[in-house]
């Protein structure tokens, strides 16, 4: 069973995604991760500007390497935004997402293009947002336990930019799928949107018989 979850910034579907791999058993790709890594490896060498650089650090990304930790900064997402609107970058990271996602058993994907693009023939497809502001204000306080000069309003502007960037893109560009379920969380707790969500995958697992 592939489980394909899709929405923009901080919409809560890692925490979602993590959420339901654990409860299925199932392995969990957050390939947002695979975007900020290359846009980390940009940022350090200088070449957020270019192209092929980009193309090829996506190219030599090493999954098993990826620290989670170290980035989830608001610069790598903003940088990750920037090198995921290229085509070059998003065809290098194709067959690694479509990989993982072909393991035996299934597996989990969050993203912006997993419905769409990566997994199109996924079990279950979910399309989680919430309003700018609700979202905003859970970045927020993520951020605020680590930062003391966190803004809400600094955070608020970064997901209303990258919203834009990530649906005005020409490559891959963030979009419901047809048959994606829409999941709104924006009065919804993290448990809320987990029964939500585990509602949705039993019916679908129940028509797919
Ligand atoms: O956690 P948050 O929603 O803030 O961001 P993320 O999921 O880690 O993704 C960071 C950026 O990577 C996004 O703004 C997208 O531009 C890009 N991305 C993408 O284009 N396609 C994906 N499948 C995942 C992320």
């Amino acid at each position: 069973m592939i489980i394909a979850i899709d929405g923009p910034a901080a919409s809560g579907k890692g925490t979602l995604g993590k959420r339901i791999a654990g409860h299925l058993g199932l392995p969990h790709l957050d390939t947002g991760l695979l975007y900020r890594a290359v846009g980390a490896h940009c940022l350090a060498s200088g070449t957020l500007d270019d192209i092929a650089a980009s193309a090829e650090a996506a190219r030599a990304l090493d999954v098993s390497a990826l620290d989670p930790e170290s980035l989830r900064t608001g610069a790598l997402g903003e940088a990750a935004s920037v090198v995921a609107a290229r085509p070059e970058v998003r065809a290098a990271l194709v067959d690694l997402q479509r990989r993982f996602a072909a393991q035996p058993g299934g597996a989990v994907l969050d993203g912006r293009d997993i419905g769409t693009v990566i997994c199109p023939d996924a079990t279950v497809k979910l399309f989680v947002t919430a309003s700018p502001e609700v979202r905003a204000d859970r970045r927020f306080r993520e951020l605020a336990a680590r930062d003391p000069l966190a803004s809400y309003e600094a955070v608020l502007a970064d997901i209303h930019k990258r919203d834009a960037r990530d649906s005005n893109r020409a490559a891959a560009p963030l979009l419901k799928a047809d048959d994606a379920v829409l999941l709104d969380t924006s009065a919804l707790g993290i448990e809320e949107t987990f029964a939500a969500a585990l509602a949705i995958i039993e019916a679908a697992r129940a028509r797919a018989g």
